[in-house]
This record gives structure tokens, sequence and C-alpha cells, in this order.
């Protein structure tokens, strides 16, 4: 089942020993182009009051209280009319969210250092993959073109919430000098595995002496083109 939710604004009402805590949520449920369902939910501390079921087309009430405001919602055209766009909203969302299931989306992987206290091996590296679709996917470390399955730990993939999804993977190691650590990611929107090197102060140097060769460039450039148009005006 898919559900699609976005927050009603929270609000939070004092009286002066308790804060009750009152929220409210738009849900689109599918699983497939039949069987949307679009509901309205109020809560109050937690315990559901008033629903609106985009099935039955009207609001139902759960307290005693809450039956004669959700039989007043029911009676309202604005609130009746609302609801139905909000559910016609949810039919354009459901679209979007088959199109994007049919495309994978590839992940945007990071490697970094993590700096921990207290761990036997000197180093640890993260493997962070972001923003990926569908959720399977696997990262596996390698040393100099070899698997290490141990001191390998990591999250599950994790929602981010917009139906993308991130991992973890973290590699304890003992440095040493000339080898080679790489992460590799498999994934359905990657035709072959994807590897990343971990280049641990070499990146930093050498994008220094990049930017500095690009500036020191780009002056010659300008002082030539300062010279060239004085020489063409004079
Ligand atoms: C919405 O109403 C339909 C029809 O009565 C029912 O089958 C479904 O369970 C209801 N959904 C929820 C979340 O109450």
């Amino acid at each position: 089942m898919l559900v699609l939710q976005s927050i009603l604004p929270l609000f939070l009402l004092f009286s002066s020993t308790n804060a009750f805590y009152g929220h409210g949520t738009l849900k689109c449920q599918f699983t497939s182009n039949h069987d949307l369902v679009y509901l309205e939910q109020v809560y109050f501390n937690k315990r559901l009051m008033v629903q609106y079921n985009s099935t039955l087309g009207k609001y139902e009430g759960y307290t005693k209280k809450a039956k004669d405001l959700a039989d007043g919602f029911s009676k309202s055209k604005p609130f009746l009319k609302q609801a139905v766009r909000n559910r016609e909203k949810c039919r354009t969302h459901m679209d979007l969210v088959f199109e994007l299931q049919s495309h994978p989306v590839e992940p945007s992987v990071r490697l970094t250092p993590v700096v921990r206290q207290g761990s036997s091996h000197q180093a640890m590296l993260a493997c962070s993959a972001y923003n990926f679709y569908p959720k399977q996917i696997r990262l596996t470390w390698l040393r100099n073109g070899e698997k290490v399955i141990n001191y390998v730990t990591s999250t599950e993939e994790l929602p981010d919430g917009n139906w993308l999804y991130q991992i973890h993977s973290y590699l304890e190691y003992t440095p040493s000098p000339g080898e080679e650590i790489t992460c590799m990611v498999e994934h359905a929107s990657l035709k072959e595995p994807k590897l990343y090197n971990w280049e641990p102060t070499f990146g930093a140097v050498r994008n220094k002496i990049a930017v500095g060769t690009a500036l020191l460039f780009g002056s010659f450039v300008f002082v030539a083109g300062l010279f060239f148009y004085k020489r063409t005006t004079a």
C-alpha cells in the first residue's frame, strides 16, 4: 500500500498544567489505479476524532462532540468541494508515483572519513548513497580489489520521505600506504557496478593545484585581453 501524506498545520493548545497536541493529516492510499482512497484525519492527543473518507464521501466523528463537528463538515459545501478537489490532486500524484516507479533513479555517492573514539582500528570510512530508487541496493567495500567482509556495518535503506532512499555503509580499517579502498555500488539504475575510490589527502591537494592553475590562467587571459583591447582601441 502506498501512502502519500502531508501534514496539516500542527496545533498545540496549552492549559495551565498540560499541553494538548492536535494534528491533522491528508493521505492518498492506493495500490493501483483503481483503489484510490483520499483521507483527511484530525487527531487530538493521538486519538482519531474526525475523518473524511473519499469512498464514503463524508466526514465521520468518533466521539459525541466530534460527531456533531463531522456532521457540520459534511453539510458544508465548501468543505466537501475542497475534499473532492484534493482527491483529484491525489490522482495526479498517483500517476507521478507510478511514473517514478518505472524509472530507477541513480544514487549520488559520497565517501567520507568518520571520526570515532574507542575503536580498535585507526580509521573509519562511510560510503553514503543518496536519493536512489528503487530501495534495493548493494554497497560493497573493496581493499586492493578484494572484497572486505569483516568490520563492515550498514544502516538499512532509509526512506527520505520523497520516494527516494539513502543508505550508509561503514568500514573500519587500519590504513596502510599505497592501498586502494573502494566502495562498489550495485543498483537497478546502473548497468554495471560503479566504483568509488577513497582518495585521502591527494584529492584536496590536487583540487588546490587545479584551482591555482585556473586562477593563474584566468589572470593571464585577462591581462592579455586588456593589452589587446588597448592596442585595438588606441
Ligand atoms: C474508507 O471507506 C471504505 C468504505 O466504507 C472502507 O472500506 C475503508 O476501510 C475506509 N478507510 C479507512 C481508512 O477508514
